[in-house]
């Protein structure tokens, strides 16, 4: 294995930029990519040497264990420009730290942190006129890692790909969101893969989601797999509940991803002096919570859709709405939250990092 030191990266550039076909005032959420991407393989035990390249279609053949038995993890990040031109980015090293920890569980070989943080700062640095400084937009990063080994033995492979692609994107969500108290399926159980941003997660989400769409949901909240008795996640975000001017969000676990909005937001409404508080909460509470006019509001948390507020929620076939609420907590942490990624105002927890 490479020594974790800055390293070189050889850099082949694109011969015909594609920005000029991209409308940065109408862009979707990861539908259009940049001119580059980083590709670094693992052979023989250890990881070659990152590469930055055009963006382009990868071939393997059809025997690659990920097509087989899905041993893949990703990461989701943000790329921002402040009024200097900056690049800014959001506590990377922990996107970087969560990778390795996913690719643990998925015996994924861990990938030196430098090859991670050397390899994006010099794919940002190529890719500066791809991040869109519009309100609500950013330049979406997904670095990812799969298995290019063959073989249908079920076991885990001796060759992956780590890949870092970059999307210039709109907001994630266009507007608050319904959701759907799921009562059958589980996104993750103890023991299993639930705190590792492993694609066959969000694969398994899917069919439930698809139903709770049928049903006019926009997303599933995810209760644990055991009781269904007890909320976890948003979808792919993590949850936060206003019960009266308390914000309640429920303790990371095998079954729910450590979200990086979500240990931020944490952070930051304490400093506003809001009332914090970690711990389990049942559906039955949230329920009686909106029966009392207690509950003020509930939000999702994540990197894509950094805070999404929810409009209502759905249980055994009966609509809860949120009561409409002035200056919220939503709003309050989420201007803060922005204005920190990008610049916009001081940043007392060193989380900004200039590329
Ligand atoms: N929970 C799940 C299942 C997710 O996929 C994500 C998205 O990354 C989150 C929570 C939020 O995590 P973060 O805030 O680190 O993006
Ligand atoms: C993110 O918020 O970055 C995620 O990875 C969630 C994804 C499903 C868009």
């Amino acid at each position: 294995m490479k020594s974790d030191t800055t390293m070189q990266i050889n850099i082949t550039r694109t011969e015909k930029s594609k920005i000029d076909h991209v409308d940065f005032n109408d862009l979707k959420f990861g539908q259009v990519f940049s001119d580059h991407m980083l590709v670094c393989d693992y052979e023989n035990g250890e990881w070659g040497s990152p590469e930055v390249v055009p963006y382009q279609p990868i071939s393997l053949n059809p025997s690659a264990k990920i097509f087989h038995y899905g041993q893949s993890v990703f990461e989701g990040m943000k790329a921002y420009k402040d009024a200097e031109n900056n690049i800014l980015l959001f506590r990377p090293l922990d996107n970087c730290k969560r990778l390795n920890i996913s690719s643990k569980r998925l015996a994924i070989p861990e990938l030196p942190e430098s090859y991670f943080m050397d390899g994006l700062t010099e794919l940002l640095k190529i890719e500066k006129d791809w991040i869109p400084t519009s309100e609500g937009s950013a330049l979406y990063i997904r670095p990812f890692i799969f298995a290019t080994g063959e073989g249908f033995h079920a076991s885990p492979a001796d060759a992956y790909k780590f890949i870092i692609a970059c999307a210039p994107s709109g907001p994630y969500f266009s507007g608050k969101v319904k959701v759907l108290i799921e009562e059958k399926y589980s996104r993750s159980a103890n023991g299993g893969v639930g705190f590792a941003k492993a694609g066959g997660n969000y694969a398994g989400q899917f069919y439930p989601t698809q139903l709770a769409k049928e049903k006019g949901y926009d997303q599933v909240i995810w209760t644990d797999d055991n009781t269904h008795e007890y909320i976890e996640e948003a979808g792919a975000m993590n949850i936060f509940i206003r019960i009266n001017d308390t914000l309640v969000t429920v303790p990371t676990s095998d079954r729910i991803l450590d979200g990086i909005t979500r240990k931020s937001i944490l952070e930051i409404a304490k400093d506003e002096g809001i009332d914090v508080e970690i711990r389990k909460l049942k559906v039955s509470e949230l329920i009686e919570a909106s029966k009392n006019g207690s509950l003020k509001e509930m939000f999702g948390t994540g990197t894509a859709a950094v805070i999404s507020p929810i409009s209502g929620f759905g249980f055994k076939g009966e609509d809860f709405d949120l009561p409409f609420v002035e200056n919220t907590y939503a709003d309050r942490l989420k201007k803060r939250i922005t204005d920190i990624q990008t610049n916009k105002a001081d940043d007392p927890y060193g989380w900004r990092v200039v590329v």
